[in-house]
């Protein structure tokens, strides 16, 4: 019998969780199983795994393998433990040294040949396994700009599964290393002073996005309604430096990000399409989360056309613990959370304001 284990990230919501993976080869019929409350994604992992390894030029072990995901009470979606497990497997099968193992986060989806896949919410997963106390992080090169937004964890990219096992056999190997952290263009924010006219609905954007209210806009079709709510945006400050790593989160989660320039400095607008449903609004989803426009807009801002549905999906979702930013709306059914700057605020009724 011969036991290792790896670790990797699970995420709830826009929360990491550290995994650990373990694997244990022992005597009996040969197969792999694996436990731990996977979904189907990650229950694909099996086929994935064995034939990367394959192309990568290891031998399959034709043995008796477990390959356990703890906790195991806490369910694992997708496909972003594929790198962990076979690294856990080899190291399991005398094939790869643990030391490097105990204290690296691996991250990413295998291909068939071996490549490594980008996921969605690498960013908080890394700031997930810093916290657990992680020194290293492993992700594929595509999110490495991403998860270099981190500080404080050394970060390390690869595209194929043969550098990464190339890189624990010999730190020698290295793996590519984040390059200067690169800033998106500064983006022309739309200015209020291109509104004519309309006084007191100027003056009522300028009230709620000084402080922080939420402000309902009324009006015949084309009257400036869309305008005027894409210029309270551009009224708010600059995103914090914590306040801009956890809008990138929310945005990393979705899927979102630009690949060489990542961070989110400024606050976003989110202008739906008028057709969006309360769910494409609100987020959620049965597996893993889904952030809806009211989560993508977190620290910005967002048109509700449907407001009134919209706040009383979130309130339904949301019967208890929901003070503060936080709370189970719009959250998965298998639980977590996604920051929300809608409901909390949503008690006290929106001011009207005409656009005439
Ligand atoms: N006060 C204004 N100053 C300058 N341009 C305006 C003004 N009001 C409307 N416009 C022009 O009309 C266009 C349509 O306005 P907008 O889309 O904001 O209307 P709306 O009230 O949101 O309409 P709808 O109810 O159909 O969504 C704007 O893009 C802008 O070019
Ligand atoms: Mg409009």
């Amino acid at each position: 019998m011969s036991l290792a284990s790896a670790w990797s990230v699970a995420l709830l919501g826009v929360d990491g969780v550290l995994v650990e993976i373990e694997a244990d080869i022992g005597a009996g019929l040969p197969g792999l199983q694996l436990v731990g409350l996977p979904d189907t994604a990650l229950s694909e992992a099996r086929d994935r795994v064995r034939a990367a390894v394959l192309n990568s030029g290891e031998a399959w072990p034709v043995r008796r393998m477990t390959l356990a995901l703890s906790p195991a009470t806490l369910p694992k979606a997708g496909s972003g433990y594929d790198l962990a497990l076979a690294c856990a497997l080899l190291a399991a099968d005398q094939r790869l040294p643990r030391e490097r193992l105990r204290d690296t986060a691996l991250i990413g989806e295998l291909a068939l040949d071996g490549r490594l896949r980008a996921v969605r919410g690498v960013l908080p997963a890394v700031l997930a396994a810093r916290k657990a106390g992680m020194r290293r992080v492993v992700v594929p090169g595509a999110t490495l700009a991403e998860a270099a937004l981190v500080d404080g964890v050394e970060v390390h990219g690869a595209s194929r599964l043969r550098e990464v096992l190339a890189w624990l056999r010999d730190p020698c190997a290295g793996l590519a290393r984040p390059g200067i952290r690169r800033l998106p263009a500064a983006a022309v924010a739309p200015d209020l002073a291109e509104v004519l006219g309309q006084p007191d609905a100027r003056w009522a954007v300028e009230v709620a996005a000084a402080g922080g209210h939420h402000l309902l806009l009324t009006g015949p079709p084309g009257t400036g309604k869309t305008m005027l709510a894409q210029r309270m945006v551009g009224l708010l400050p600059a995103l914090s430096a914590e306040q801009a790593l956890e809008v990138t989160a929310i945005h990393s989660v979705a899927g979102l990000l630009s690949a060489d320039a990542p961070l989110l400095q400024t606050p976003p607008f989110v202008a739906p399409h008028h057709s969006s449903s309360v769910a494409a609004l609100v987020g959620g989803g049965s597996g893993r989360a889904r952030p809806g426009a009211v989560s993508r807009a977190h620290r910005g801002g967002t048109p509700a056309r449907r407001g009134r549905r919209v706040r009383s999906a979130l309130a339904g979702g949301a019967a208890h613990p929901t003070r503060g930013r936080r709370g189970a709306a719009g959250a998965p059914r298998r639980g977590g959370s996604l920051p929300r700057t809608l409901p909390a605020r949503a008690r006290g009724q929106p001011v009207p304001v005409r656009a005439s």
